[in-house]
């Protein structure tokens, strides 16, 4: 026994004292339960999780995704760009205590909706950064379209949101746990006369404290095309910019930049519609 005793010892003093037990240790029957360090309890569900579990889910289809330029698969074209994109704006966004953020650009058709659709998509591949996008675009809504979402009950859409004529979790749709979605389905006829209204911040302030989002993302108009953008501004803390390669001249990238900046920050310049993208970023003919 004294022998064995000493084996073990001279055994120990070898391994030191960080070296993991042999297996003949580890085998050993279990501790009882109360030897065990406690395991950290489960996180209830609290009420913004319920929220968010509510909201009725959308599971855009992949051959729509395809055609309309959304990367939704890791073969598409623009899969990795876009996802560096999400990552490089969930870490300004931290860094800054950003919580709600314009994707705008100078002129009409740069790919706002495609691109805001394409983070959306990458965002709810993240799962632990919850985001909601909403289409303040109430002229030319396209988020509906490009993501093929055809709502199977009728839908008013999130100018009703912001009128307060619906309430946010009748309209919106959740892509996956971490994104929602709140769209138009067609051009309203007084879209300053919502954007600009006094409730808009109350409406947005009350989403923001019902689903906690890290982020709240806005699909606007184009800066040049009406004063609608200019007039959500005092609702953001910072904006996108996106511009078409051969369609947006850099004076007007400037100008967008100039007019943003004095009243958000600036996120960046997404350059869009770049035929001659950098080999090194794998994505060929698109942003
Ligand atoms: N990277 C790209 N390469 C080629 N075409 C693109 C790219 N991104 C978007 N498009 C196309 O450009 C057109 C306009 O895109 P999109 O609707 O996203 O622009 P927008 O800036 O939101 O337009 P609007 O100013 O009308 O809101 C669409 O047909 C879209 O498919
Ligand atoms: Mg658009």
């Amino acid at each position: 026994m004294e022998k064995l005793r000493d084996a073990i010892n001279r055994a120990r003093a070898q391994r030191g004292p960080d070296a993991a037990p042999p297996a003949a240790t580890a085998a050993r029957p279990a501790a009882p339960e109360a030897a065990r360090p406690a395991a950290p309890p489960l996180r209830p569900a609290d009420d913004t999780d319920t929220a968010w579990a509510e909201l009725a889910a959308f599971d855009p289809r992949p051959a729509v995704l395809r055609r309309n330029r959304i990367p939704g698969h890791p073969d598409d074209p623009g899969f990795p760009v876009i996802d560096l994109l999400r990552t490089k704006v969930i870490q300004q966004v931290r860094n800054n205590r950003w919580k709600r953020m314009i994707v705008t650009s100078p002129t009409p058709g740069c790919g706002k909706t495609t691109l805001t659709c394409s983070l959306a998509l990458s965002f709810a591949r993240q799962r632990d950064f919850r985001v909601i996008v909403c289409e303040v675009d109430l002229r030319r809504p396209a988020m509906a379209a490009t993501l093929g979402y055809r709502p199977t009950a009728p839908r008013q859409g999130f100018s009703d949101v912001l009128d307060r004529r619906t309430t946010f979790a009748d309209e919106a749709v959740r892509i996956g746990t971490s994104v929602a979605i709140a769209v138009n389905q067609s051009p309203i006829r007084n879209p300053s006369a919502v954007i600009l209204g006094n409730q808009v911040s109350d409406v947005i302030a009350e989403i923001e404290a019902t689903y906690r989002p890290d982020l709240i993302m806005f699909d606007t108009p184009p800066l040049m095309a009406s004063d609608d953008t200019i007039g959500f501004l005092r609702n953001v803390d910072c904006a996108l910019i996106v511009a078409a390669a051969e369609l947006t001249t850099i004076q007007q990238i400037d100008n967008a930049e100039r007019e943003l900046a004095a009243q958000v920050s600036v996120v960046g310049t997404v350059l869009n519609k770049c035929r001659f993208a950098e080999s090194g970023y794998g994505y060929g003919e698109a942003y």
